[in-house]
């Protein structure tokens, strides 16, 4: 064990003290103190060395979950405070290291919770034990054969709702790593008497109950049962549903762990069918029918329970219904039938419905041990776990009492015998002296019970097998005289005659001085309890049955196996079996728990004092407590020891480098501890009192607190420390990145303010370069200037000198000349006359004058009117002349251009003439017309035959033919119409047929309108009150409007007696049709309009001509 795995101690934080052989002063007063102050706080668990004792809580705790099953888990057994699961782990433990066989032995009374203390030793050893697929099974089935045993063997009694009413010893198996391989049970007579009857308050099993309140419809009806409990003799009234119990799904957990145990659907079938039958056996009644011997016979009363029953189990029914009336008795090889009388009928029902079930219990046992024992031969390692009925004092006790009493006498006596061996044991295996143990022994007791001699049971035995009559009193008679010096048996008829005046002590009954105190039994019943008769007639019709499990439930009913002899007795039978049991226990280490109840009304948080004080008594607690601290109250390993205490001696602590033992030996020197109070073992120190081990705990418990300052001192030291030097860090770390944060602020203030002075300067230099520049640009421009004035000037003044130069040159010239001149005139003065100079001026006139015209000669423009050319004017004095020798000439030249016209051609021009005076610049067809000849006849009318009805027409010369249209006023379309003209009138004609549709004298024609834009429609609007007004006016476009308005236009002029046709040039202008005036409008159309002329009509009075933009 290294030292650092002790660090908790059943000795920290104890409430009382958690092992009593520590209980200081020792009475049976603080021991049960001691408890109670435990079981007030919830400690339900306390030892006496290693035996647990435990208080039955009658609530669920907190401290059976898997987090507690790991932290006892591999955990020394004193280090933590007492707990169930300290010793599963410890007998687990030795069992898988050390390969010793472990049984738990579990005691207590009725109602103490062996049966829970059991199951939670199981599945605490199964939750560390190993894990797989196999392993995890076996765990499940063994687990699981609890609540099917429960169903059969358990009974709600006035003491426990969940009372086992069986023994029961579990060997589980386990290989040599500590894997379950499977286990075995064996069971200690079951209390079968109460499937006849049950006491006040209690019920039946509870598979009865179960069974008729879980099971489906289908099956009642299968098993011929109804649900209601009242119907079934054998089920007690009074307390058929438990608060707390549901039978139902407790049914259905059976059923579920039966299948997981193994068992086959038809076996449960088979033995839910004996559990209906027992029922319906109790319900068969007798009645009695007078024999002419004058004995009653019975006689089965209601068929009907008896029939079901046999169909249930494959009876026939007359076999049985004869059993129950007639009784053979073999003898001798002779066959004796006598009739039964009904009590005696209802013994026998009894009977069978007794060993029905108890051989069935006995059967589903044996059925369970076939499922979960081991599959290898290998060997195994064995935990054994003892649930059995604890000590029982009732008012009145019976065989069943004593035999049960009997049971825990000889668990007392192991568990003596066991402790002081161990103890025994320990001291010889340490080395320390053995000194002799005071203690009562129950072995005496014992002897009185099952001393093969004279014995109780081997006398009740004698008297059972005697021949001749046996009662109860002659089984008394002869205990009084056999036992009666025995110092434990009391009977008021005993032969010592010391009891003869004891009135607690009534005739029919005998005490025996249990060691756990005093019990009276009443004598009735004791024989026949031990014989357990069921009548042969029975067993073989059972036998006869046809079912699966009766053959094997009743194989003395066998004919062919006829034994005569008496079958074991059942006292017999326990004690041959409590006598393997306890051969078995010893074979094996053995761990104790010790069950106590802390109040009879199942109760949480109830101490009953006198019920708990009677219980320690009668476990023999203080016996236990006296018999581990006769020698040694205490021992320890020297590690732990040290390891503990250490701190209370100046050279252990903190380390102590040498072996464990000494450290010890000087630890106590150092404390004055008395030699006597101490030895030292081989590996323990031995502490005789429990005064010296709390001596040493108190002075613990000082010196902790003064280490616990002292730590705490450096503790809070080494915290205050490394937190000012975390500070400190902190505060360097915050400095350094403050400075570095100031010095950056002040680098950036100094690098910002330099950048502004350097960007002044820079500024300020840039300006001083700049103004440098600026001053010599403007010295080279004005440099440049004054070299361009001077050059100027130079230049000027070279000029003015050339000029000067020249001007002199020429004045020289002139000079030169006049002088020239003047000496010229003066030299020809003498041949000239006065008045030459005029002449000479004349002469040049006139020449220049002559070059002139030879020049415009032949400068001369073309003979052309329209040629605008003029040649220069050469002198500026002749300026007047040039200009009307210009007019002169365009005079002239447009004079031969007219001479050379014929008189058609004038008229031609004249015509033209007429259409400009009349359009120009008023309508914008006009410029189009004026490169046109007007042809007049554009149809060869003459020539053409096709129009020689006009010719007819025509009397007069004609002036103009055309094509026209003529626009219709309903919609402005135009129609084709042969216009014509003569100096009297036009004419309008079919184009086709030529067919004069109208001719109109021109005298009647008052105006033509037209508009001023690029159209060619005119309107021909006739005088009022003219014949051809009745007409009303003409509508007609032509492209040559302009031909034909100039023609029109002339023939009036050319007539004096009319006034000339006025041409109206206006955009809008209105046309007489026959009754309605019509308004024309022109308007200018949108560039989508094309170039085409359209017009349309709006309404009745408009219509709109749309003309093309210019
Ligand atoms: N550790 C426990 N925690 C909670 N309840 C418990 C505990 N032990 C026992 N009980 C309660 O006490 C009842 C009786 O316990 P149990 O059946 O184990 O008694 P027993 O000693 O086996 O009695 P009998 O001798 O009649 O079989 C249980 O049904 C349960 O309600
Ligand atoms: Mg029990």
């Amino acid at each position: 064990m290294s030292k650092m795995e002790v660090k908790t101690s059943l000795l920290d934080n104890m409430i009382g003290v958690g092992d009593m052989v520590l209980l200081e002063p020792l009475s049976e007063e603080t021991f049960i103190d001691n408890l109670q102050k435990r079981f007030s706080h919830n400690e339900i668990y306390t030892y006496i060395g290693s035996v647990v004792i435990s208080m039955n809580p009658y609530r669920s705790l907190p401290i059976y979950t898997a987090d507690k099953v790991e932290e006892y888990r591999n955990r020394n057994f004193y280090e933590l405070s007492p707990h169930i699961y300290a010793l599963s782990d410890e007998a687990y433990r030795s069992l898988r290291d050390q390969d010793k066989d472990q049984c738990i032995l579990i005691t207590g009374e009725s109602g103490a919770g062996k049966t829970e203390a059991s199951k939670l030793v199981m599945s605490y050893v199964a939750a560390v034990c190993g894990k797989g697929h196999e392993v995890n099974k076996v765990k499940e089935q063994l687990l699981q054969s609890n609540p099917v045993l429960e169903a059969f063997g358990n009974a709600k009694t006035v003491r426990n709702d969940n009372s086992s009413r069986f023994g029961k010893y579990m060997d589980i198996e386990f290989d040599f790593k500590g894997d379950p391989l499977g286990g075995v049970i064996s069971n200690y007579l079951l209390e079968k008497s109460r499937v006849v009857k049950q006491p006040r308050g209690e019920r039946n099993f509870h598979i009865f109950y179960q069974l008729l309140s879980g099971a489906s419809e289908d099956m009642l009806k299968k098993l011929k049962l109804g649900r209601d409990f009242s119907k079934y003799n054998y089920l007690s009234l009074d307390s058929a549903t438990v608060n707390g119990l549901d039978d139902a799904a407790n049914f259905r957990t059976v059923r579920n762990a039966m299948q997981i145990v193994g068992f086959l659907e038809d076996e449960v079938q088979s033995v839910l069918e004996l559990v209906a039958a027992v029922l319906k056996l109790g319900n068969i009644e007798f009645k009695p029918e007078s024999r002419a011997n004058g004995f009653d016979e019975s006689r089965v009363k209601d068929k009907n329970d008896l029939k079901e029953m046999c169909e249930l189990l494959g009876i026939e029914q007359l076999v049985l219904e004869r059993a129950f009336s007639f009784r053979t008795v073999e003898a001798k090889m002779e066959k004796v039938s006598t009739t039964l009388n009904v009590a005696q009928a209802y013994y026998a029902r009894d009977a069978l419905a007794k060993n029905l079930y108890s051989r069935m219990f006995s059967w589903l046992v044996n059925r369970i041990n076939e499922s979960i024992k081991a599959k290898t031969k290998a060997r195994k390692k064995v935990m054994g776990v003892l649930d059995i009925y604890g000590f029982e004092i009732f008012e009145d006790n019976s065989f069943e009492q004593f035999i049960i009493n009997y049971c825990n006498e000889k668990l007392q006596q192991i568990f003596i015998e066991l402790t002081l061996r161990e103890e025994q044991e320990e001291y010889v295996r340490e080395g320390i002296e053995w000194t002799n143990i005071e203690y009562f022994n129950n072995a005496i007791i014992c002897e009185l019970i099952e001393n093969n001699q004279n014995g109780i049971l081997a006398m009740l035995d004698e008297e059972c097998l005697r021949p001749g009559t046996v009662t109860d009193e002659t089984f008394l008679d002869k205990l009084n005289t056999v036992c009666a010096e025995h110092q434990h048996f009391e009977s008021r008829l005993s032969k010592n005659s010391k009891f003869l005046t004891d009135h607690s002590l009534p005739h029919n009954c005998f005490r025996i001085q249990h060691y756990a105190g005093k019990v009276l039994y009443q004598v009735e019943g004791f024989v026949d309890k031990n014989n357990d008769l069921l009548y042969r007639d029975l067993s073989q019709a059972m036998y006869k049955a046809n079912h699966s499990l009766m053959k094997l439930l009743f194989p003395e009913g066998n004919p062919a196996k006829v034994n005569l002899k008496r079958p074991p007795t059942a006292g017999f039978q326990f004690k041959a079996s409590v006598g393997t049991l306890m051969r078995n226990l010893q074979t094996k280490n053995p761990n104790y728990i010790r069950c106590i109840k802390p109040n009879d009304k199942k109760a949480a948080q109830v101490f009953s004092e006198s019920l708990v004080s009677h219980q320690v008594r009668y476990l023999g607690l203080m016996e236990n407590v006296r018999v581990r601290r006769a020698g040694y109250a205490f021992r320890q390993a020297y590690e732990p020891c040290l390891e503990r205490y250490k701190m209370l001696c100046k050279q252990t602590w903190p380390h102590w480098k040498d072996l464990a033992r000494k450290g010890v030996e000087v630890l106590l020197k150092d404390l004055k501890v008395p030699e006597e109070e101490f030895s030292y073992g081989r590996s323990k120190i031995f502490i005789r009192n429990p005064r010296t081990l709390f001596f040493l705990e108190e002075r613990r418990r000082q010196c902790l607190e003064d280490l616990a300052t002292l730590i705490q001192k450096i503790y809070r030291g080494w915290k205050r420390r490394t937190h000012f030097l975390l500070l400190k860090k902190s505060q360097v770390v915050v400095a350094a990145w403050y400075r570095r944060y100031a010095q950056q602020q002040k680098y950036q203030k100094i690098k910002s303010s330099t950048i502004v002075v350097q960007s002044f300067i820079r500024g300020w230099k840039a300006r001083k370069i700049l103004r440098e520049l600026k001053y010599q640009k403007r010295c080279k421009e004005a440099v440049t200037t004054i070299a361009a004035y001077w050059h100027g000037m130079q230049a000027r003044r070279e000029l003015k000198r050339l000029k000067e130069e020249a001007r002199r040159k020429h004045a020289v010239a002139v000079i030169w000349a006049y002088w020239l001149g003047l000496k010229v005139r003066r030299e020809y003065r003498k041949f000239f006359r006065a008045n030459a100079g005029k002449k000479i001026y004349d002469f040049t006139i006139q020449k220049i004058m002559q070059k002139y015209f030879f020049d415009l000669k032949n400068t001369m423009p073309s003979m052309s009117p329209i040629d605008k050319s003029w040649p220069a004017r050469p002198f500026l004095f002749l300026e007047g002349t040039h200009q009307q020798l210009r007019s002169i000439f365009h005079l002239w030249r447009c004079k031969q251009y007219r001479d050379q016209f014929t008189e058609e051609k004038k008229a031609i021009y004249e015509e033209k003439l007429e259409a400009s005076k009349l359009f120009k610049d008023k309508k914008a067809l006009y410029p189009s017309s004026v490169g046109q000849p007007f042809k007049g006849d554009y149809l060869d009318i003459n020539k053409n035959p096709k129009y020689q009805k006009l010719n007819i027409v025509m009397d007069e010369k004609l002036l103009l033919a055309d094509v026209i249209n003529k626009v219709n006023r309903a919609n402005g379309k135009g129609a084709s119409r042969i216009f014509l003209l003569t100096k009297k009138n036009f004419v309008l004609a079919d184009q086709k047929t030529g067919q004069v549709k109208a001719s109109i004298p021109l005298p009647d024609l008052s105006s033509v309108s037209v508009s001023s834009h690029n159209d060619g429609f005119f309107a021909l609007k006739l005088k009022q009150g003219t014949a051809s007004a009745a007409k009303g006016d003409f509508l007609l476009s032509s492209d040559r409007l302009i031909e034909i308005i100039t023609k029109l236009h002339r023939t009036g002029a050319a007539s004096s007696d009319r006034e000339p046709l006025s041409v109206d040039i206006s955009d809008e202008f209105l046309v007489q049709f026959k009754q309605d005036k019509v308004c024309v409008k022109f308007v200018q159309g949108g560039p989508k309009n094309g170039n085409s002329v359209t017009c349309k009509r709006k309404n009745n009075r408009l219509l709109e001509v749309s003309v093309p933009p210019p």
